[in-house]
């Protein structure tokens, strides 16, 4: 039997209302249905052949590039030979692929710190799995988790994300949150720094737990919380006090992990800290499905005394397309393409901010960038009809961002790392045109 595509847009979309439940009705972006066929690199076509700047990187899964032939290959090869091998045999590319990631961790001032891998199929279910290794070994429940964090959608993911449109009945407890340390509109004002947020941390712990807890779950760049940088001090910060209370430090590198910084591989790098826990997926494998948990021996050791197993977890197709990216970062030097290339989108949204005074805020590092919409720049009230105006009118100008932030405010950029400095003038002059439009509108 054949099995027959229709590339159609309309019959596709409605195909999909038809079929999709009600939980996936909300997530779809634009006003007008749009249906991909093809990527290559930075770009992806639709169906009806028009070229798009993908500057959402499909949600941050496509690292190293759409379609990037040595990942492609890399994994058609794996998955001719042998597409999956279930995790409780021993398979040398999931073994390398674990071995290659260790070696990228920090291994202390002493240099003796080791570092074992568990491969999931998702980032949420590293989520779970970090926060379950985190309770079993220090045996306390309580975890501390930020405001405007996203962790992922299943049951104790969603526990420690902070933003309510993703939060749904039925979740387990034992969560206290923190306010995240955003330094444009966070509780304590502008610029204000780290230390009034680890007070806070030391706050909540003697008040909403039973002072014993289990650790702290950070992003170091909150990704749809609107690109939420963590102030200098705060990780290491958290890190102590959580330490101090009994607990772990987990590092949420979903979105900040692999280079996409510009300045490191991994997110919490940026501050000094030494994790106990580092859950990474989405850029692992770009586009394929995996997840990893990274943690120190010992902390991963209490686990021997049970079974735990994700289906696809260690599926060699995925792996072989996580080795590859790894290969391909190195390669392409991509994390310096990140850094420079980022740095000159920055400066770019800055100048734009100059020159509209609906850009309330511009920040981020490397390419993890976005601008906040406001109705007003002195009273910083979130503008999320204009954010959404212009995300259309975007698209019109052949640029796909997303739309982030606990109020929809802000345009989030998590471009493939490969893109260009003539990408960078496309980018501005359509964010640009977008802006002046809706303005006239
Ligand atoms: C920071 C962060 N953590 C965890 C997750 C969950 O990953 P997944 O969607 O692969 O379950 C996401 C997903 O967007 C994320 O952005």
């Amino acid at each position: 039997m054949t099995m027959k595509t229709v590339w159609d847009l309309q019959a596709t979309a409605a195909r999909r209302d038809r079929y999709y439940a009600a939980s996936q009705k909300k997530f779809v972006p634009f006003k007008e249905p749009m249906v991909f066929r093809r990527g290559e690199m930075q770009y992806l076509w639709d169906v009806e052949g028009r070229k798009y700047t993908d500057l959402l990187g499909m949600n941050v899964c496509i690292s190293v590039g759409h379609s990037h032939p040595k990942v492609v290959g890399a994994a058609v090869a794996q998955a001719q030979e042998l597409t999956h091998c279930t995790t409780m045999f021993y398979h040398p590319v999931p073994a390398h692929l674990a071995e290659e990631l260790a070696a990228t961790m920090p291994k202390g001032p002493e240099g003796d710190v080791e570092w074992v891998v568990h491969f999931t199929n998702s980032g949420s279910e590293a989520v779970d799995l970090a926060l379950a290794m985190a309770r079993g070994y220090t045996g306390n429940l309580d975890v501390l988790a930020l405001r405007t964090a996203y962790h992922g959608p299943t049951s104790a993911a969603q526990s420690v994300t902070g933003i309510s449109g993703w939060r749904h009945p039925g979740m387990p407890g034992n969560v206290a949150f923190v306010p995240e340390p955003n330094q444009y509109r966070g509780i304590f004002g502008e610029n204000v720094g780290a230390a009034p947020y680890l007070d806070e941390i030391e706050r909540t712990i003697a008040t909403a737990t039973t002072e014993r807890v289990a650790g702290i779950i950070v992003e170091s760049i909150q990704g749809y919380g609107g690109i939420i940088e963590m102030p200098r001090g705060y990780m290491s910060g958290a890190a102590e006090r959580i330490r101090a209370a009994g607990g772990l430090y987990i590092a949420d590198e979903v979105q900040s992990g692999f280079g996409r910084t510009g300045a490191h591989m991994w997110g919490f790098e940026a501050d000094g800290v030494m994790p106990d826990i580092v859950v990474m997926a989405k850029g692992i494998s770009n586009g394929f499905p995996l997840g990893a948990v990274v943690a120190r021996r010992e902390v991963a050791a209490p686990m021997a005394e049970k079974f735990m197993f994700h289906t696809y977890g260690a599926n060699p197709t995925s792996c072989a397309a996580g080795r590859a990216v790894l290969q391909v970062l190195a390669e392409d030097r991509m994390q310096e393409n990140a850094r420079k290339v980022g740095g000159a989108l920055l400066a770019r949204l800055q100048d734009l901010q100059s020159r509209h005074a609906a850009i309330g805020d511009v920040r981020g590092r490397g390419l993890m960038l976005a601008i906040e919409m406001v109705k007003d720049r002195k009273t910083k009230e979130p503008d999320e009809a204009t954010t959404s105006a212009v995300f259309e009118a975007c698209r019109e100008a052949g640029l796909i961002l997303s739309k982030s932030g606990p109020h929809r405010s802000c345009l989030r950029m998590v471009p493939p790392m490969c893109l260009s400095m003539t990408d960078v003038e496309v980018v501005a002059e359509g964010i640009d045109r977008a802006i002046r439009s809706v303005a006239a509108a």
